[in-house]
């Protein structure tokens, strides 16, 4: 079969992706060479991939790789797949990091995943340290990275020799035996409400079940979050969270409740919806 053959059998499910990946070839090689033969073991390959798009698997698995904050993460069926939404908090991440220059810092990224969140800031960081002056260079920042799933982890840590950052990465539930404090903590934790993870699309069915949902309707798993936070945040530290906007009201409510020191503000994503809440400490007056 050549390649022309294989592109018209398969049109339907992203061909050119999944051929380029079965050949180890670019895009730009599967246009300009139509008559390249693709082999047996190739074509078979080849079907398989197209079976498991067909089934509504995401591309991200099937390619095993998503580019986030413009690098390339290794995914598996252990991790979610890196959202473009998710790069909101390491822009506001690195611009807090640029408000505390030549400052020591600790930053934790929990429910780490494929570790794009903590990775893609550490490299962001390198990157601008020019910009930012000498002595904010991402050696004088300590990287942390926890999930409660020791297979992401797995993928983290993959992902962090990839792209040579230093992370230290723990397998922890929330904050329990994590000592100390952190001066940024980004926290993507699952936040799809019970109720609509079971409307939720096939394709995300595909992704892990841990990541996406507490398997409640009130996000009790960021009420436990915002509960244990306190004592691990730093004087002039900064929270930087991915929500639901149903998490919004509930944040509000445990915040007064509990009388946490906190100053909540929460920011809408490009469809108009909350999304994302920064939380810093209250400094005593
Ligand atoms: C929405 S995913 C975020 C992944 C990644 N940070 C990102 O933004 O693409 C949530 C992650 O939280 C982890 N998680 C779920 N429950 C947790 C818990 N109790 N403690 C720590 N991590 C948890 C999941 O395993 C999953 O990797």
């Amino acid at each position: 079969m050549t390649i022309r053959e294989a592109i018209k059998i398969y049109s339907a499910v992203e061909i050119d992706l999944l051929l380029g990946h079965v050949l180890s070839k670019p895009r730009e090689f599967l246009l300009l060479n139509p008559d390249y033969r693709v082999s047996t073991t190739q074509i078979k390959k080849l079907a398989e991939l197209a079976k498991r798009k067909q089934n509504g698997e995401p591309i991200a698995y099937l390619l095993g790789y998503k580019y986030f904050y413009g690098l390339k993460f290794l995914v598996n069926k252990s991790v979610l797949i890196p959202r473009p939404e998710s790069e909101w908090l390491v822009e506001r991440g690195l611009k807090y990091i640029k408000t505390r220059p030549g400052k020591s810092l600790k930053v934790l990224d929990m429910g780490t995943g494929s570790g794009s969140l903590i990775i893609g800031l550490a490299a962001a960081t390198t990157r601008s340290s020019g910009i930012m002056g000498s002595h904010t260079t991402s050696s004088s920042i300590n990287w942390f990275a926890s999930d409660v799933s020791a297979a992401a982890l797995k993928v983290a840590k993959e992902n962090s020799r990839l792209h040579k950052t230093l992370v230290k990465f723990l397998q922890r539930n929330l904050f329990a035996n994590l000592p100390g404090k952190f001066d940024l903590i980004l926290a993507n934790l699952p936040y799809v409400p019970a109720s609509d993870y079971k409307k939720l699309l096939a394709g995300l069915k595909h992704e892990p079940k841990l990541a996406l949902t507490d398997g409640t309707n009130s996000s009790v798993l960021i009420e436990k979050f915002l509960r244990q936070v306190g004592p691990h945040l730093t004087a002039r530290g900064l929270i930087l969270m991915e929500i639901d906007p149903s998490s919004a009201a509930i944040m509000r409510k445990a915040a007064k409740e509990s009388k946490l020191p906190f100053k909540l503000s929460f920011y809408k994503d490009l469809r108009g919806l909350t999304r994302y809440a920064a939380i810093k400490k209250l400094l005593p007056v």
